[in-house]
């Protein structure tokens, strides 16, 4: 059992195991004190693999369990089910002593999430990861959220659960493609600030090596939010890739998933920082490389006039300076203001 402690406005660990599933209560008993009612919000696909497991664990622990299971896809992160899901809090009479258990990949996540930061003001949250770019990403650090017409993550709160439980066996049923998705954000790790984990991922594939990828990982993400919880410095590190990545994915109506649109971004910026001068080639040789060996994609059909169009519409950009994270070679991305007049060019370097 792999443990990481994160220190930010509240401390917890991440727990990271094979199989831990089966200990979900006795995990949770210990950090919440005694067993309390637990609410359980997953979704469709994840409900008929690992709900059963997580009900049956809190119940031997001494917890009582409901359950609600919203519709697979990000279009379940919306306000309709935010709602609902209070609604169905509060009929179940969930208090303050109580615990909301996250059980799926990050849209269970960041809604669970965003429910427990403001149902009553906030209650306990543990967040149970199933998918790699949850488990490494999005249930780390406290960001949680929904989406509304408008833009994906624009209502949310930074809301910081007491525990984690990364069971990694539960990624054996995910598809491929979902698979994949997370190692973009694996590699994304090593390109910012971790030059071992990426020698690592290119010797031994991700699959061969889960629980220590993802204890890398995390201990990488848990460093940057234990130094700047509220994103205001060195957390927009983690956004590497991420300026092309959200132009990508809208411009293609999201058929282009998050990992393959910041696969696209990493390579893109990579490109870009080279042209600039500020990129050896051998490390843009090696990013695209191993970009190619996970199979994700490098290239897009989006010139960099869309692509720049979109970025600016962000309704998150602030100011008439724009924040690029520039890899100046592997392990060592950096922060990078650069002018919103002067984004499409390098974007335009980087196709
Ligand atoms: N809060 C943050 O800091 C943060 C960071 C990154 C991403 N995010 C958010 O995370 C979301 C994306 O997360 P995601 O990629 O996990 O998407 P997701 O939750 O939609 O999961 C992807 C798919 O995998 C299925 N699935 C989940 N676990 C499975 C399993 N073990 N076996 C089989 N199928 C399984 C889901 O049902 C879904 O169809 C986005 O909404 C994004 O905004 C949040
Ligand atoms: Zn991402």
């Amino acid at each position: 059992m792999k443990k990481v402690a994160v220190n930010a406005s509240r401390v917890y660990d991440i727990i990271i195991d094979k199989g831990i599933l089966d200990k979900s209560g006795e995990l949770a008993a210990e950090v919440l004190k005694t067993p309390c009612a637990a609410a359980i919000l997953t979704d469709s696909n994840v409900a008929p693999l690992y709900l059963e497991r997580l009900e049956k664990s809190l119940q031997s622990a001494g917890f009582s369990a409901v359950s609600y299971v919203i519709p697979a896809g990000e279009g379940s992160k919306c306000a309709e089910n935010y709602l609902a899901f209070l609604s169905f809090l509060a009929k179940n009479n969930i208090t303050r002593a109580d615990c909301i258990f996250a059980l799926g990949g990050g849209v269970v996540g960041d809604l669970a999430g965003f429910c427990a930061a403001t149902y009553l003001r906030g209650v306990n949250f543990i967040q149970i990861p199933t998918t790699l770019l949850a488990m490494v990403d999005s249930s780390v650090g406290g960001k949680t959220a929904i989406d509304i017409p408008e833009g994906k993550n624009l209502v949310g709160a930074f809301y910081q659960p007491s525990l984690v439980i990364c069971d990694c066996e539960t990624l054996d049923t995910l598809p491929d493609n979902i698979f994949n998705d997370g190692c973009a954000e694996v590699i994304k790790y090593g390109i910012i600030s971790d030059r071992p984990l990426f020698d690592k991922l290119r010797t031994t594939p991700i699959k061969e090596q889960l629980e220590d990828v993802i204890e890398n990982c995390v201990r990488d993400k848990r460093d940057v939010v234990n130094a700047d919880e509220r994103d205001v410095g060195i957390r927009q590190l983690l956004n590497l890739g991420h300026t092309a990545a959200h132009s990508i994915e809208a411009l293609s109506n999201y058929e282009v998933s998050h990992g393959s649109a910041v696969a696209i971004g990493m390579a893109i910026i990579s490109r870009a920082a080279n042209k600039m001068g500020l990129c050896p080639d051998s490390d843009l040789v090696e990013i695209l490389d191993i970009l190619s060996a996970y199979q994700l994609p490098t290239s897009c059909d989006f010139d960099a006039h869309s692509l720049d169009e979109a970025a600016l519409s962000d309704k998150k950009r602030s100011g008439d300076k724009i924040s690029l994270i520039i890899p100046f070679g592997i392990g060592n991305s950096q922060i990078y203001k650069v002018d919103v007049s002067e984004l499409e060019g390098i974007f335009e370097k980087g196709l």
